[in-house]
């Protein structure tokens, strides 16, 4: 017997997912924090800044750690308790499962960070050819944003599909950047991405401001006529507070270490908490 044309195909209907997680009740404001360029104080500015939204301000926050390199966790791995899943995974789901459901505490009250994830860096490969890739995050943070006051996302240092799915994802960016002529043209580079970003995919994106980190009081000709051409360039995206350069910061990620616990009467605490404060009233 000939089966009919009809009964021999079998269309797939597209179903939404269905999020097993309930939604909480906050409305958390994602910031991206990335730089084109390396080395520049992006991971030490997501965790200083994501320890000292939950210490002083009493903010619910999630530190993202986006970056294949792992920095965030390798940065606090004294800090950070074992458990969560893999980021990537969630990323490569078609949108059934949430950021949340693999993050995991650390010992600073009200502080979750996403574990370590090498894998995303082959992301990439695993998201190539599907449409809308660089929504991924976006999706992934629908109900995870009702858990929290803040999500800080760490970037690696290109403009690449991790890059673009938190710009994407993200209410507004953070651009740290050093006091240099290639630091300069790095905050360049991101900031013409953050423009199409905000034409392709997300409409809302805002700049929270560029950041000048590792400022070296001594070198103070070269810090004057870097500020110049940013403030020419960029006017009031260029930061009031700075993070001056203190080997602190760097002792305490040789701890494993958050800078509070490390040495909090330190002066980068200080301007880390000043940044907190003004970051968490420009996000609104
Ligand atoms: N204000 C500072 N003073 C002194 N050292 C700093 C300061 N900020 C960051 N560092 C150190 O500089 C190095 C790079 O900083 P960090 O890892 O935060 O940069 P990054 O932009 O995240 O780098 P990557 O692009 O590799 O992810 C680290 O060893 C860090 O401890
Ligand atoms: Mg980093």
């Amino acid at each position: 017997m000939r089966m009919s044309l009809g009964a021999s195909l079998r269309l797939v209907k597209p179903e939404a997912p269905v999020k097993s997680l309930k939604p909480g009740n906050k409305s958390g404001k994602v910031l991206a924090i990335a730089a084109q360029k390396g080395g520049v104080g992006k991971t030490t500015t997501s965790l200083s800044l994501g320890s000292a939204a939950a210490r002083f301000f009493g903010k619910r926050v999630l530190i993202i750690d986006l970056d294949p390199q792992c920095h965030v966790n390798l940065a606090m791995r004294d800090q950070v308790h074992v458990g969560g899943g893999a980021l990537s995974d969630v990323l490569a789901e078609k949108g059934a499962l949430e950021v949340e459901e693999i993050t995991t505490s650390t010992s600073v009250d009200n502080l979750f960070v996403t574990p370590p994830d090498p894998q995303l860096m082959t992301l990439e490969d695993r998201l190539s050819g599907r449409i809308g890739k660089e929504m991924a995050l976006s999706k992934a943070l629908e109900v995870t944003r009702t858990h929290y006051d803040l999500i800080l996302i760490d970037c690696p240092p290109n403009i690449g599909t991790l890059t673009l799915n938190a710009l994407a994802a993200a209410d507004q960016v953070l651009i740290p950047t050093t006091p240099t002529a290639l630091g300069a043209a790095g905050v360049s580079g991101l900031i013409e991405a953050t423009r199409e970003v905000r034409e392709h995919y997300n409409p809302n994106l805002d700049t929270l401001g560029v950041l000048l980190t590792r400022v070296d009081g001594r070198n103070a000709r070269t810090n004057d006529a870097v500020y110049q051409l940013m403030d020419d360039s960029w006017g009031e995206l260029v930061l009031p507070v700075q993070i001056g350069v203190n080997d602190a910061l760097s002792q305490a990620q040789l701890m494993g270490q958050d800078i509070y616990t490390y040495q909090p009467s330190s002066r980068s605490a200080e301007q880390y908490k000043d940044l907190a404060e003004l970051a968490i009233e420009r996000l609104g």
